[in-house]
């Protein structure tokens, strides 16, 4: 096996033992002995850190961690740790990664990382005055709370632009809300965003006379936007019976469901957030802000529909593209704390929260690719149920070498259930 050319191809990693895996890395990636121990589950994440994460500890929950190979985003040889529960994820981000790479990979771009703070402010005479009287003070109010967080002002963040809404009828009257647009830079913000509006509310209430009531930073965060696009040239699409513009047109005729049906898009997305929630999980992002970010915005214009977007180029080629928001930090939080979420920084050896954004929707648009070409070639319960079928046979009580036995005669039989996997253990 020729490891040496580069970085994230790695032909035949998926048939090797573990520790293998482990040794392959320390070779091609700048991963240490001390991040393969933690990664492998022995010095990972204790009860002791656990304890200083949540509240009324008992314990720590293991996932599998896995790599999806072949990546290049940006020109960048890069390999993706994804901790995810559910088979055949890996392996699909793998194999559209490597269809990719035969169009260069992905090219990946985002915003700069401006979070969103809501202010709501109630109680107010004249909600029309309030909202000039906000406009005319917004420079004393930035002036105000710039500097509450010194490292991220000296590194260039901080509050940059203050926007006013009013809201002329709500079930309890007309109210104003303030959008604290926040550059975090390197940390998803959540905390330095929250700690900026709650402290700008008295200033608000003195200015506008109302009553300051929720303080919060949105998820819905559409000023932190990442984008993927991919091109897979023509030829490399066809396979065993299914020609290549065949393949092709499938793809674009399956996104084409899920960009006017939402119950489609609801599952297509879905498909792209394996990808994305593996690698957000892995690097100790908050999962839940990035998928309630998505799913708001696949529904902006009013009715919900696919984030990702594919079509022919003039060669012929098959060119997709995703965009959603991609609040993602590398510093604070449990980025920092859990041990596992700092070997995966390490692994894909990212500079920036953009950056990682960048890679995160390569992932998601690479996952929507496998999802769609099996959908519309072969469907996706063979390459499923291989894996599933391990999953049910040791779910039976399958240990050792029976664990592949009874999952390959599940398979070959087409019958995947815990019965007849307890049947065969019998
Ligand atoms: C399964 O986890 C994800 C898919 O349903 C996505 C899709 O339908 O596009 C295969």
């Amino acid at each position: 096996m020729d490891y040496s050319k580069n970085v994230s191809r790695l032909p035949d990693f998926y048939n090797l033992e573990v520790l293998k895996r482990h040794q392959v890395l320390l070779a091609k990636s700048t991963l240490e002995l001390e991040h393969i121990a933690v990664l492998s589950g022995n010095e990972g994440l204790n009860v002791e850190n656990a304890n200083h994460m949540i509240e009324n500890v008992i314990g720590v929950h293991g996932l599998p961690i896995g790599i999806a190979t072949n990546f290049i985003v940006n020109g960048r040889e890069i390999l993706i740790p994804m901790v995810i529960e559910e088979s055949s994820v890996v392996a699909g981000a793998s194999f559209a990664a490597k269809l990719a790479r035969t169009g260069g990979g992905f090219q990946a771009k985002s915003t700069s990382p401006e979070m969103i703070g809501q202010i709501q402010v109630l109680d107010l005479e004249d909600v029309d005055a309030s909202y000039h009287l906000l406009l005319d003070n917004k420079q004393f109010v930035i002036d105000n709370v710039t500097g509450i967080d010194p490292v991220i002002t000296e590194i260039g963040g901080g509050v940059k632009d203050i926007e006013v809404r009013v809201v002329h009828e709500s079930p309890v009257g007309p109210f104003i809300i303030i959008h604290l647009i926040y550059d975090t830079r390197d940390a998803m913000g959540a905390n330095a965003v929250n700690t900026a509006a709650e402290f700008l509310s008295p200033i608000i209430e003195e200015i506008t006379g109302g009553r300051v009531h929720l303080r919060i930073l949105s998820n819905l965060a559409d000023r932190r936007l990442a984008t993927a696009n991919v091109t897979i040239p023509l030829e490399e699409l066809g396979f065993a019976n299914y020609n290549a513009e065949k393949v092709r047109n499938g793809i674009i005729e399956a996104w084409a469901f899920a960009s006017v049906d939402p119950y489609r898009a609801a599952t297509h997305n879905k498909g792209i957030m394996n990808g994305v929630d593996a690698v957000v999980i892995a690097t100790g992002n908050d999962w839940r802000a990035i998928e309630a970010g998505a799913h708001a915005y696949a529904a902006r214009s009013g009715s919900y529909t696919s984030l990702s977007k594919w079509y022919v180029d003039s060669n012929g080629s098959l060119c997709g593209e995703i965009e959603m928001p991609m609040a993602v930090g590398i510093v604070g939080g449990a980025t920092r704390v859990h041990p596992s979420a700092q070997a995966a920084l390490e692994l894909l050896n990212v500079q920036s929260s953009s950056e990682l954004a960048e890679i995160i929707v390569s992932v998601g648009l690479a996952q929507n690719l496998a999802a769609l070409r099996a959908l519309s070639t072969e469907g996706i319960q063979r390459g499923h149920m291989g894996l599933h079928a391990r999953q049910v046979a040791i779910a039976a009580g399958a240990e050792g070498s029976d664990v592949n036995m009874i999952a390959s005669k599940m398979v070959s039989e087409n019958d995947v259930r815990i019965d007849r996997a307890l049947e065969l253990m019998r």
